[in-house]
């Protein structure tokens, strides 16, 4: 079957089986790695996308259900060579180690973000509440999501406080 969607702003048209899911046409067929595949059980949250601005675990959709709609993954957090904030945030607060929950983590919070431009430790913990992240403690992220969260309102006056020195370099990139 034939399916067409916009992914990251472009349009994209490919012959697919019905059967495929929305994790393995993004990573397979258009080659946008940067949305990993962990669990395959709905567990992980790792390969979160937006469609249509709403975050989706993409193991869990097949491809041909967001035909017509619009998917943006983390390949598309960056604009014009300017990371997005959350990108941005993940790397100053020590957001990551692994990276592999990382895209999962921006995306999610992306939707975070735009639909509460200041949310609570309570509503961010709850936001990624469907991921799973092995390496960080979570702390990390949460000091992340806040970091960006007053970047984009222009009222971050300095770093939060942070507890490790660790360095990050995998922000939104493929692997
Ligand atoms: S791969 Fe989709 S939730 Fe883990
Ligand atoms: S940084 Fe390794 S799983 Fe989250």
């Amino acid at each position: 079957m034939q399916v067409t969607m916009s992914v990251n702003g472009a349009e994209v048209s490919r012959e697919i089986e019905a059967r495929l899911l929305l994790v393995h046409f993004l990573r397979d067929h258009l080659g946008l790695t940067g949305t990993h595949w962990g669990c395959d059980t709905s567990n992980c949250g790792t390969c979160v996308v937006l469609v249509d601005d709403e975050p989706v675990k993409s193991c869990t959709m097949l491809a041909a259900m967001a035909g017509g709609h619009d998917v943006r993954t983390v390949e598309g957090l960056e604009q014009d060579g300017v990371l997005d904030p959350l990108q941005r945030g993940f790397m100053e607060c020590h957001g990551l180690q692994c990276g592999f929950c990382t895209p999962g983590m921006l995306m999610t919070t992306r939707a975070l973000l735009d639909r509460n431009p200041d949310p609570t430790d309570h509503e961010i913990r709850e936001a990624i509440s469907g991921q799973i992240c092995r390496c960080t403690g979570y702390a990390t992220i949460v000091r992340s999501v806040q970091w960006a969260a007053a970047e984009q309102a222009g009222t971050r006056t300095s770093l939060p406080e942070q507890d490790d020195s660790r360095t990050s370099s995998a922000v939104g990139s493929a692997s």
